[in-house]
């Protein structure tokens, strides 16, 4: 199957990198040729750290990344399946899928893997209603073993049927849901990353321990602020300013300093800082302005 996958950020990248390492050719896009190059050479380096580390064959890489291409747009026009990852915005994601639906033979599937955009709104930018639909999965793409399926008012069930097959075929668990804000998984959890953003501001505690008290209280894998800082604080606002839109309610607006964290260009992992401070990925310390004197 030919896939290609626009927006090379974190998620783009893992949803390329999940395709081709089970056989699919993966187009890879940002915003030139240059960058996705740029992003291909990232995910290379990082699947050679995995060959030092003895958790991957230099065969099963070289496989790998000669299943990722990077080509000029125009390569996408008989893709099966089309994955937008780009910018959490809808007039974003609404202008690139009204150019794919132009591009595109008639059969291709256009999944975006918004995290919380209404799927029916996104769909109406195409002439193709019911091959639209969302395909959403989780961060780091190559572990989480979960997408969920995002209908809109016009995706036809036989859309659902074969992206229900394609997730299930990457070895993944696929569950189904209606087109409301945020979905099943988000409509929970980015409420609970924003609340504790609260926590935090109301001086209730410390970075490290709002983290520890939901790690060793409530059994999760990482803490709220450092799940935060991976998913990128940017996204989480603006998922958080579309539920308060949508949804109408105000347990859903977003933490005053989730903004002035956005505002100072803090922004996770990804900008090197947000609630901790990274170097080359890894996680150093508690960002100095969080720290009380
Ligand atoms: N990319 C690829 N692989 C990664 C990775 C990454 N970014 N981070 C970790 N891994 C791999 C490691 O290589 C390791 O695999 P191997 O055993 O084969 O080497 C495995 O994952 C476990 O990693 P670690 O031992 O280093 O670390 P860990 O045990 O602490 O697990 C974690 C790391 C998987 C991220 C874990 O902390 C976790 O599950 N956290 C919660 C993640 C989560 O909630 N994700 C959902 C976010 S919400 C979302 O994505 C939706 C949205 O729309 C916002």
């Amino acid at each position: 199957m030919k896939v290609a996958v626009f927006g090379a950020g974190t998620m783009g990248s893992g949803i390329a990198q999940v395709f081709a390492a089970k056989g699919h050719t993966a187009l890879m896009y940002a915003s030139s040729v240059a960058s996705a190059q740029k992003h291909k050479d990232k995910l290379a380096a990082s699947l050679q750290k995995r060959v030092e580390k003895g958790k991957m064959t230099q065969e099963a890489v070289d496989a790998l990344l000669a299943n990722v291409l990077v080509e000029e747009k125009s390569a996408c026009a008989d893709a099966d399946l089309i994955i937008e990852c780009v910018k959490e915005d809808m007039a974003t994601k609404k202008e690139l899928l009204n150019e794919l639906d132009g591009l595109c033979k008639p059969e291709t599937i256009l999944a975006s893997n918004t995290s919380s955009i209404s799927m029916t709104s996104l769909a109406a930018a195409t002439s193709r209603p019911e091959k639209v639909v969302g395909m959403h999965f989780f961060s780091p793409v190559p572990v989480m073993s979960l997408v969920e399926i995002v209908y809109g008012l016009r995706t036809s069930k036989e859309t659902i049927d074969i992206v229900d097959e394609l997730g299930k075929s990457m070895g993944k668990r696929t569950i189904l849901a209606k087109d409301k804000p945020g979905f099943i998984v988000n409509r929970m959890l980015l409420p609970m990353l924003n609340e504790a953003v609260q926590v935090l501001d109301e001086d209730i505690g410390t970075v490290e321990d709002v983290d520890e008290g939901m790690m060793r209280g409530c059994n999760h894998p990482m803490g709220p602020l450092a799940l935060a800082d991976m998913i990128g604080l940017d996204i989480l606002l603006e998922v958080m300013e579309t539920f308060y839109l949508d949804l109408g309610d105000t347990k859903y607006r977003p933490a005053h300093l989730l903004r002035k964290m956005v505002s100072a260009g803090y922004l996770g992992r990804k900008s090197g800082a947000g609630f901790y401070v990274y170097d080359e990925g890894k996680k150093i310390g508690v960002n100095p302005v969080l720290v009380k004197a």
